[in-house]
């Protein structure tokens, strides 16, 4: 008897862990090999011929790409985030769209905390002042920073990450705000957080963190008029996507002390260009997005992104999916 035919799924990269093994199991699987991303005209090709795409946030996904990918059934991302695809074209066209929550909440928790100390307590700024030679005598009023103790935190989007990051907090005594364009009553209580309009967060945090998605409503969320109300001791840390900030806006705050200090981990184009002037200021940290970097949460990620393409072409639902109305408009 012939063996039937293995559906086809191209992989942006290598991924980390064994679960390509599995994968290889099920379906004939390309991998493109290269540090880099593939370009698109050669994801537009690897589409063309494949049912499933396994996709990093540097793929965009686009309507022409879709419109060429006849045999496409799901995109599933290596990430939460889901930016870089077109989701309701995706819908349109009955594919789905698989993404990577849960996993990587704590670990990019842990790495908002790690960039809100550093910034406050100017990490960044000591070690290059040692590298540098300039460690000279222990001065009383060397490399001042802020507490964190007592102080107040701002959590603009309080989503898992915004919730982990409050955890975190409160457990270093510190006075959580939050706002979103939802309440949680159950965290406010189990975790003494106050829900505050935008900008009274922006006016009374010393530490402003930003956990919303991108789409169309927070673009830009973060511009002149924000950064103004901030206090001139406050830090700001981005560890969402970039173009949630206007970074020339950050760039004015930061340069003109109407903001103390930043530090992200997301820019407005990844990566941030060489000349960018963001990387003149000596009170900003700018992090190559790693806030789920460990290594176990970016196997974790690349086997639920395997898991999620294998029941598509098993003939069932992703167990995360963005968009499982689009399994009722598949030819
Ligand atoms: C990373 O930025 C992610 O969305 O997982």
């Amino acid at each position: 008897m012939p063996s039937r035919v293995k559906p086809r799924v191209f992989v942006s990269r290598q991924l980390p862990g064994s679960g390509l093994d599995r994968l290889r199991g099920e379906a004939e699987v390309t991998v493109w090999d290269d540090e880099l991303p593939p370009p698109y005209e050669r994801l537009l090709e690897e589409a063309g011929r494949s049912e499933a795409l396994i996709t990093l946030l540097t793929d965009r996904i686009d309507p022409p790409l879709m419109d060429a990918a006849p045999r496409l059934r799901v995109v599933s991302n290596v990430a939460v985030g889901y930016d870089n695809i077109d989701v309701a074209a995706a819908t349109q066209r009955g594919i789905l769209v698989a993404n990577t929550p849960g996993v990587l909440t704590e670990t990019t928790a842990d790495f908002a905390f790690a960039l809100l100390m550093a910034a406050a307590r100017r990490v960044v700024e000591g070690d290059r002042a040692t590298h540098e030679g300039r460690w000279r005598t222990w001065h009383p009023s060397f490399l001042l920073g802020q507490d964190i103790h007592g102080a107040t935190l701002g959590i603009v989007g309080l989503g898992a990450i915004g919730l982990a990051l409050a955890r975190r907090a409160r457990a270093f005594g510190m006075r959580v705000l939050y706002h979103d364009s939802v309440r949680r009553p159950e965290a406010e209580s189990d975790l003494n957080l106050a829900f505050v309009p935008l900008d009274e967060l922006l006016r009374e945090a010393d530490f402003v963190s930003v956990h919303v998605p991108l789409t169309d409503e927070t673009h830009h969320l973060f511009g002149r008029r924000e950064f103004r109300l901030m206090k001139r001791t406050a830090a700001f840390i981005n560890t969402s996507r970039g173009p949630v900030v206007d970074e020339a806006a950050l760039h004015h705050a930061l340069r003109s002390g109407e903001i103390a200090a930043a530090a992200i981990d997301v820019t407005e184009v990844e990566p941030l260009p060489a000349d960018s002037p963001l990387l003149d200021l000596p009170n900003l940290i700018v992090t190559p997005h790693i806030a789920s970097a460990s290594v176990a949460t970016r196997a974790r990620m690349a086997d639920m992104a395997i898991d999620n393409t294998l029941a598509v072409l098993r003939g069932g639902l992703p167990e995360h999916c963005v968009n499982p109305q689009a399994a009722a408009r598949r030819p």
